[in-house]
């Protein structure tokens, strides 16, 4: 069955080229403009292509996050505007995910303004990847796919094991530790739990830690790294402890400026990262890094959902 539909971006980027092709679809990127005062502003390629039609906006909200938040927002507004008839965002990596405590007396509980914002924009459903926390989908009142990649990652590491015995699966904060512990029961290794406190929005440290195996190959796995500083923790704790190489599995490579460069010198033998968001050339090409594709799996919910006109 010919689902006739079509596919749009703010950024040509490998994930959102890689699902477009999966489709058979060209891939059509919106003209996104800035302002010098920092406002943004969509302008669609072509309004009469988008009327009467399902579209799909595949776009991380990645850095600048803001930009990209309102861009998303800007764009499905604009897509609903020349008449489209169903908006579906893929948001491989949804930015301000892990502001996700909810609006308290004290707190702006940004992932839940976020939800309000794209469902007021016209989004009609959300693919995600990875969610932070996968509760968040509760402020969204539109049906919220996530689309893991714990499998993904789990034979990525089963192909790279070569001494079992030696390696040790390290979560570096508590909110990974059911994520981390799943992977080691389908590989059969152990574990290595940190706690981590968070001191400023961008520093945090140890403050325990939790050891049922004691290694020399640390696999540090974690949904985000963006400072790189909670992976340099955990890695500077490892090889306190006798560790000798350090790898690391990161879903969303947020990596701010001068993160990479810390990873590289702070221990790290590996990095393996995905493609929910675009990587700088250079670090892309590195052969310290590995960059496993989500577009496959992405592409397996979107057709679900394309499929279910419900
Ligand atoms: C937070 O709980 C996440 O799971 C990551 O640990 C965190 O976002 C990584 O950030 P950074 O690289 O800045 O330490």
């Amino acid at each position: 069955m010919s689902i006739n539909f079509e596919i749009v971006a703010l950024q040509d980027t490998d994930v959102a080229r890689k699902i477009a092709s999966r489709f058979k679809k060209v891939l059509f990127i919106q003209k996104f403009n800035r302002f010098a005062d920092g406002e943004v502003e969509v302008v669609l390629d072509d309004y009469k292509r988008y009327a009467g039609k399902t579209v799909v906006i595949v776009q991380s909200t990645g850095n600048p996050v803001n930009e990209y938040t309102l861009g998303v927002a800007f764009l499905a507004h604009a897509l609903k505007q020349a008449g489209s008839t169903r908006v579906i965002a893929v948001v491989p990596y949804l930015g301000y995910s892990r502001q996700d405590k909810g609006i308290t007396p004290t707190s702006s509980g940004s992932v839940a303004v976020i939800a309000k914002l794209f469902e007021q924009a016209g989004i009609d459903e959300l693919i995600t990847v990875e969610l932070h926390n996968v509760d968040s989908a509760r402020y969204f009142t539109i049906p919220v796919m996530n689309v893991s990649v714990r499998d993904t990652i789990a034979a990525h590491i089963k192909r790279q094991l070569i001494k079992r015995d030696r390696v040790c699966l390290i979560a570096p904060d508590k909110g990974v530790h059911d994520y981390v512990k799943a992977i080691a029961e389908q590989l059969r290794i152990g574990t290595v739990m940190f706690f981590k406190e968070r001191f400023s929005p961008d520093q945090t440290r140890i403050t325990a830690c939790a050891t049922e195996c004691q290694g020399t190959i640390g696999i540090i796995i974690d949904d985000i790294v963006s400072t790189g500083g909670t992976a340099i923790n955990a890695a500077r704790k490892l090889l306190s402890m006798g560790y000798m190489k350090i790898f690391g599995y990161f879903v969303h490579p947020v990596l701010v400026s001068g993160a990479f460069e810390i990873l590289q010198k702070g221990g790290f033998d590996f990095l393996c990262v995905s493609n929910t968001l675009p990587l700088p050339a250079d670090v892309q090409q590195h052969s310290f890094v590995t960059v496993l594709d989500v577009s496959e799996s992405i592409s397996s919910v979107l057709q679900e959902r394309l499929m279910d006109k419900s």
